[in-house]
């Protein structure tokens, strides 16, 4: 799969690219990562990419032109692509929409800064936007940044093991049990005794309700879309 990143600041993306799993697979070719710096679309001796609003009002809104320019630029590799501009006005990202871009060959995500993005570069040249959160940031990178994350990881063959992102939080709509390793006891604490049982089947239960009293506590929202087997409702009704 192939990420275009268009960015008034490329080089914020050189660290996470180059390391970690994302670094891995760049260099196994299991993911592109290409960045394309909207200032070279600017015109003029100032390679101006933003100015004031129309109407008036603070701040600045980044030129159409430049950002429209720099995704003609963009050499589309496939059909199967989708441009995404990252602003706290679109949709809320969540595990789902990571496995649907998951099934793109390219995905574009263009990066605003300053107080927006000139209205039309979203009409026409934009599939869809979104959001990581109800906050706002300085800019789209980092927003960038956690798409891609979590994005990659869903491309075959970018984790290691192809099931371990299966039981992920949020893969079923649970937040995950807790993990242990060694030391068997750390400053006093001591680890479950059920998960040094050796107990496969016994293990299994407990980390299943354990990942549902968690839900039920901290994300109760959670529950209402999560798959839920008879196993799991019965252990629900006695957490309750
Ligand atoms: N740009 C600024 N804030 C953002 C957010 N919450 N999500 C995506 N892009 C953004």
């Amino acid at each position: 799969m192939r990420f275009d990143v268009l960015t008034l600041f490329p080089d914020l993306f050189a660290p996470f690219v180059e390391q970690g799993i994302m670094g891995r697979a760049v260099q196994q070719g299991k993911l592109d990562v290409c960045l394309t710096n909207i200032r070279d679309h600017a015109r003029g001796a100032h390679r101006v990419t933003d100015d004031r609003p129309y109407g008036g009002g603070s701040g600045m809104v980044m030129k159409a032109g430049p950002i429209v320019r720099a995704l003609g630029a963009v050499e589309r590799i496939s059909d199967r692509c989708r441009v995404v501009l990252l602003t706290p006005q679109g949709r809320l990202f969540d595990q789902d929409l990571a496995w649907e871009l998951a099934d793109l060959d390219q995905l574009i995500l263009v990066c605003g800064r300053y107080e927006g993005v000139d209205e039309r570069v979203l009409k026409g040249f934009v599939d869809q936007e979104v959001s990581i959160g109800d906050y706002v940031l300085s800019g789209g990178e980092s927003a960038a940044l956690v798409v891609m994350d979590a994005v990659g990881r869903l491309v075959p063959g970018v984790l290691g093991s192809e099931d371990s992102n299966r039981e992920d939080s949020f893969e079923d709509g649970l937040l995950e049990h807790p993990h242990y390793t060694r030391p068997r006891v750390f400053e006093g604490r001591e680890v479950p005794e059920v998960l040094l049982s050796g107990d496969h089947e016994r293990i299994r239960v407990w980390r299943r309700a354990q990942a549902l009293k968690r839900t039920l506590e901290r994300r109760p929202d959670l529950l209402e879309r999560a798959r839920l087997t008879e196993e799991d409702r019965r252990i629900l009704s006695e957490l309750k």
